[in-house]
């Protein structure tokens, strides 16, 4: 489902869609990849995700007016809303259409794109989101029965009359989508939303029963490695992780289908959510979600879903050793790095860096708008422009190099790092030069303490031999030759791009550049020429 792409520019080779008449179609996004390093392409070029997710329920058009201003304070160039299925299709087979048109027709006036989120069977796993037709169906949209034999608030994955309707839904969505956005205003879609069950491993009634006595599907053997006698069934494959990896593929299976039918009418990029394990000591299945593309199951996944482009971690763990951890878990070679959900509180912007820092196409907190709800502690106790300021910062520093940086990213020329608790310096190699990124300190303060609360974040970028980008916050950057000789600033200006050439504002010297490059709480964006002596 990805394309492999060998050479820059990055002029994709993209088919067109019918349009309206008066607006020829942009190319499809898409995600490409080279040497293990992925980029996501918006109108044929590299595109990083400053993402906002607003809450579950904000999606009516009462309660937009209070998404955008969050959105708009934010800088946010993404929102990411979901598309309700009891919203889209409330008779079988009638759909509508209106609020993701009204939806489409805001983020143009906002100038944002948007990341459609599919509720639909899956939601947090249940299937709270399916129509009301549905709910009055439970033969044809069953739950699934735990070990004990009692019904689990969670939809089955084994039934073909749910996948069916929800395999047609999808697909009148993305068929309505790709008549109606020749301006590829939405950029990717996410299909469910970390589906799974929560109250058991698997689905245990009698459809399921059959299915977990019979032959493990030979394809998933040959991806995992396993040998195991012809024919041998999913405990005997698996042992004891075998009700575990049963449900993953039975799960992800369906999604898969569902995928692959909004494919065939538009193929977007898409992906799948996880509400993830613990990343560092996670315990046993029946502890976190189970079935979802929790880190274990990723290669399950990936065979029984090839339709999706990117597994995505939900992170929620604000402790920065957790985060890297599951950030380095979904940055894989066979998967792109796209945080598609993440707390919206204090702890976690500067970690947005930590993400960049592993190529990450996206990144985007969870729950941030105006409808007066809050998900504390993981968000701010009261959404308001102060609360969203963290976040905002780096949004204000990631938007004058946005597209620069995706594809900087993409070459593995950037590298970028969030303070860590305890530890002010940091050090990111570059090969001849070394940039030393000192937290808490600035000007003539040269503190190894670090800020009071680890707020620092830092990006560089090599755009030559001698020449870099950097960005920062609340941090003093420097450089270090290794050649062992003295570092020379040669020029320093600070700037933006402006379609896709740097524009000097101002020299740093002086001050701004006898102590190394110090930068606060403002948003700086500096070019670098350095020199030794
Ligand atoms: C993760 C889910 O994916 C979101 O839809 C939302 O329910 C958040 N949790 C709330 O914290």
């Amino acid at each position: 489902m990805l394309k492999h792409v060998w050479l820059l520019p990055l002029v994709a080779g993209l088919c067109s869609v019918p349009a309206r008449a008066q607006s020829p179609a942009k190319p499809i996004p898409e995600i490409v990849h080279k040497g293990g390093r992925y980029a996501l392409l918006v109108d044929s070029e590299p595109f990083l995700i400053l993402g906002a997710q607003c809450h579950n329920s904000s999606a009516w058009p009462a309660m937009l007016p209070k998404v955008w201003p969050a959105i708009d304070a934010l800088h946010a160039n993404t929102l990411e809303i979901p598309v309700y299925w009891e919203q889209f299709e409330p008779e079988p087979g009638r759909y509508d259409t209106s609020v993701v048109d009204l939806i489409l027709r805001q983020a143009r006036e906002h100038r944002a794109r948007l990341v459609l989120l599919w509720f639909a069977t899956w939601k947090n796993g249940s299937s709270h989101y399916i129509p009301l037709w549905a709910k009055d169906q439970p033969d044809k949209f069953p739950l699934i029965v735990g070990k004990n034999g009692a019904s689990v608030d969670s939809p089955s994955p084994h039934s073909a009359a749910s996948l069916q309707a929800d395999e047609t839904a999808f697909a009148a969505l993305m068929r309505h989508l790709r008549q109606v956005d020749p301006e590829r205003t939405v950029i990717m879609v996410q299909v469910e939303n970390e589906a799974g069950s929560w109250g058991s491993v698997r689905d245990y009634s009698p459809a399921a029963e059959k299915l977990f006595a019979g032959a493990v599907p030979p394809e998933l053997l040959k991806a995992l490695g396993v040998v195991t006698p012809a024919g041998a069934d999913w405990a005997t494959a698996f042992g004891p992780n075998a009700d575990e990896y049963f449900h993953a593929w039975s799960v992800a299976h369906y999604i898969g289908q569902v995928a692959a039918a909004g494919k065939r009418e538009y193929p977007l990029p898409m992906y799948a959510n996880a509400a993830l394990r613990d990343p560092l000591t996670p315990g046993p299945a029946g502890t976190y979600e189970s079935g979802g593309p929790t880190d274990n199951v990723l290669g399950i996944w990936k065979v029984a879903a090839p339709a999706l482009d990117v597994l995505s971690p939900d992170i929620y763990q604000s402790d920065s050793v957790r985060y890297r951890r599951a950030l380095a878990l979904y940055a894989r070679p066979d998967n792109p790095l796209f945080v598609p959900e993440t707390g919206g509180g204090a702890g976690y912007p500067r970690l947005c860096f930590a993400a960049l820092g592993l190529g990450a196409i996206g990144w985007s907190p969870f729950g941030l708008d105006y409808t007066s709800y809050s998900t504390e502690p993981q968000g701010a106790p009261r959404m308001s422009e102060a609360a969203l300021g963290p976040i905002a910062l780096n949004y204000r520093m990631l938007e004058p190099l946005m597209r620069e940086a995706a594809l900087l990213n993409f070459e593995g020329k950037l590298q970028a790092l969030a303070e860590e608790p305890g530890q002010a310096r940091q050090m990111l190699d570059f090969g001849s030069w070394k940039a030393v990124v000192t937290f808490g300190a600035g000007g003539r303060n040269n503190s190894t303490k670090g800020n009071a609360t680890p707020i620092g974040r830092c990006l560089v970028a090599q755009l030559g031999e001698d020449e870099f980008l950097v960005t920062a916050a609340y941090a003093k950057v420097d450089f270090t030759p290794a050649n062992g000789l003295k570092r020379g600033f040669r020029r320093v200006e600070e700037g933006a791009y402006e379609d896709g050439v740097f524009k000097p504002i101002r020299i740093w010297n002086g001050d701004e550049t006898d102590y190394g490059l110090s930068f606060y709480s403002a948003p700086q964006l500096v070019r670098v020429v350095l020199s030794t002596y």
